[in-house]
């Protein structure tokens, strides 16, 4: 695992999407593995810049999201495929296209059958070239939440209050307004990206962060799975830094490679 320390967010952001537009660009049919949250946006402003600049484009390339809330109206703007659509999709934003953004079908009558089916989707798209994560404050990466298998596949799971209570920002502060179940992709699905580059910004993730980097690979920290792939980068402002022991150690040797 590479741990970039940043001053900022916006530092953060720059390297995060010169990275992205350097291995989307240079991959044969590369697939883009997209989070949601308030994480990425800063890192997607990036990317619809380079789109506008014509140094980057999503046009003709897929793009697969990592999850989506069940029993959300199609027409809802928090849900999932709506706030990748506003983000990233047309010629206005990066190029992508609405048949080229890959989602969960979570109006399907059986959510559960439609998680498999996404995962099969995935499966056959070959899985994520470059896989974009946030992170929970409970350390749930996708919809992933503390207690679940490591090596699960793309599936239905409760939402922790924690995590609803998190989100309820997004759903005019009404806890009552946020969706109880997701259809997430598994640890084992995300585990199956080529690379993964995951973001986390702020002090309510240092706790999270602290266990992603240097706690023991357990199910009640399911970010912590990431330990075990073999191409993770980790991007930090210092606030979600500041409970990291060796800090000091992942600045050095970033340095040395960067
Ligand atoms: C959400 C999403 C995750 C996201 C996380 C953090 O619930 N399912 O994909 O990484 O929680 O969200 P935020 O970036 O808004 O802090």
């Amino acid at each position: 695992m590479q741990v970039g320390i940043f001053q900022t967010q916006e530092a953060a952001a720059d390297y995060a999407a010169a990275h992205i537009i350097d291995v989307v660009g240079g991959a044969t049919d590369p697939v883009l593995g997209v989070a949601t949250g308030s994480t990425p946006l800063k890192l997607y402003e990036r990317l619809r810049a380079a789109h506008a600049a014509g140094t980057f484009t999503l046009a003709g390339k897929k793009a697969i999201a990592l999850d989506e809330y069940v029993g959300i109206a199609d027409d809802h703007p928090e849900r999932y495929r709506n706030v990748l659509r506003t983000e990233l999709v047309g010629e206005d934003k990066t190029g992508l296209t609405d048949e080229l953004l890959f989602t969960p079908d979570s109006s399907a009558p059986d959510p559960q059958a439609a998680a498999a089916r996404y995962d099969e989707q995935i499966r056959a798209l070959g899985g994520a070239t470059i896989q974009i994560l946030g992170i929970g404050s409970d350390g749930h990466i996708a919809f992933n939440e503390p207690g679940g298998s490591l090596v699960s596949r793309t599936h239905v799971d409760v939402l922790t209050a924690q995590t609803r209570t998190d989100n309820a920002r997004f759903f005019d502060g009404d806890l009552a307004k946020v969706p109880t179940e997701s259809i997430s992709q598994g640890l084992g699905t995300i585990m199956e990206a080529k690379e993964i580059i995951l973001l986390a910004f702020g002090e309510g993730k240092a706790r999270a962060v602290k266990e992603l980097v240097e706690g023991a690979v357990s199910a009640k920290w399911p970010a912590t799975v990431l330990q075990m792939h073999p191409k993770v980068t980790v991007l930090v402002d210092e606030a979600a830094a500041s409970q990291l022991e060796l800090a000091d150690f992942y600045t050095e040797r970033w340095n040395a490679r960067h």
